[in-house]
């Protein structure tokens, strides 16, 4: 690696607001007309490796980053940590120091987010965060692009409305209402309310958070309906029956949208668990995004790559 501190991408709180921006803006002109309109060379990280590591499953994280990566020209490789040494014991630090020495930069998607800080202490290429059990930085940049190609790029006047699990998704939903500055109302239940640390980040940030119980209330009149599944990975062996029990109410069905705008959107990070958080007639009706945000990971990563590869 050339000298200076390698740019990861690890949390929405974690890189400047003006930096997030150019990435998206990078990522909207990437969508519209490829990398040798937009960066003068039409594989830009040419020579540059990519590793992938999953200590949870993916569909969309894998497939986008790896589409994303190739077609600027770069290669990538996946490493499943149940297959590699990571799962016999070797510690995130000196799976860092090796890594680095192979490959241009890392993405990790783990569990406890001290796995990922300890992969960051140690590595000298950018590490990009790939989801943990608090945050889903590089969704959020996909879920924003989705807005502002709907809902056009100021922000400043939507309201999106949360019903669900206050997960991870969740949590970084709040850190990019404090980043892009549209205002969120979070419905969760109390055993399942967002981390209050991140909501007291994001309003000491000047983010306008309404929180409550009430999804009826909180989802009156506005742009965008979001939710995400009750049961998140590494949820399974906590007491699932009771979550479903917490958050049947918050489903997103046509009686709830209903009560958003009459343009409201309907996002959802995916994978769904039709029926549950939602229901047929909301994902596949007119106003769900869920397929463009979906398609959107694509380019917000390679808006994400081409930021920490300094393409
Ligand atoms: N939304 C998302 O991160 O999907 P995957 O778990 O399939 O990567
Ligand atoms: N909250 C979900 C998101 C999956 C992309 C999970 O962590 O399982």
């Amino acid at each position: 690696p050339s000298g200076g501190l390698p740019r990861h991408f690890l949390d929405l709180d974690q890189v400047e607001g003006e930096t997030l921006t150019g990435i998206l803006d990078l990522s909207r002109r990437l969508k519209a007309g490829g990398a040798e309109t937009v960066l003068g060379r039409a594989r830009p990280l040419e020579g540059r490796v990519l590793a992938l590591i999953f200590e949870k499953n993916s569909t969309r994280t894998r497939v986008s980053f790896e589409v994303a990566m190739r077609q600027l020209g770069g290669d990538v490789l996946v490493m499943d940590a149940s297959t590699s040494q990571i799962d016999r014991g070797e510690t995130m630090a000196d799976t860092a120091r090796v890594l680095s020495r192979y490959v241009d930069a890392i993405m990790f998607r783990t569990r406890e987010p001290e796995r990922l800080a300890e992969m960051v202490a140690h590595a000298t290429v950018p590490v990009i965060n790939g989801l943990t059990d608090v945050a889903h930085p590089c969704q959020l940049m996909a879920d924003v692009m989705t807005l502002q190609e709907h809902k056009g790029d100021d922000l400043s006047r939507r309201v999106v409305a949360w019903s669900g699990d206050g997960n991870n998704v969740a949590n970084t939903w709040v850190k990019a209402a404090a980043r892009f500055g549209f205002e969120l109302r979070l419905a969760c239940p109390e055993e399942l309310r967002v981390d209050p640390d991140v909501v007291g980040w994001a309003r000491a940030s000047g983010a306008r958070v309404v929180e409550g119980t009430d999804p009826e209330a909180l989802v009156d009149g506005v742009d965008c309906v979001v939710t995400d599944t009750w049961v998140s990975m590494g949820d399974e062996e906590r007491e699932v029956a009771n979550r479903h029990n917490l958050l049947r109410r918050y489903q997103v069905n046509e009686a709830l949208m209903a009560r958003a705008a009459p343009d409201a959107l309907f996002m959802h990070c995916l994978p769904a668990h039709r029926g549950e958080e939602v229901t047929d007639a909301v994902i596949d009706g007119p106003r769900s995004a869920v397929w463009d945000e979906a398609e959107n990971r694509l380019h917000a990563q390679k808006g994400i790559l081409a930021w920490c590869l300094g393409a």
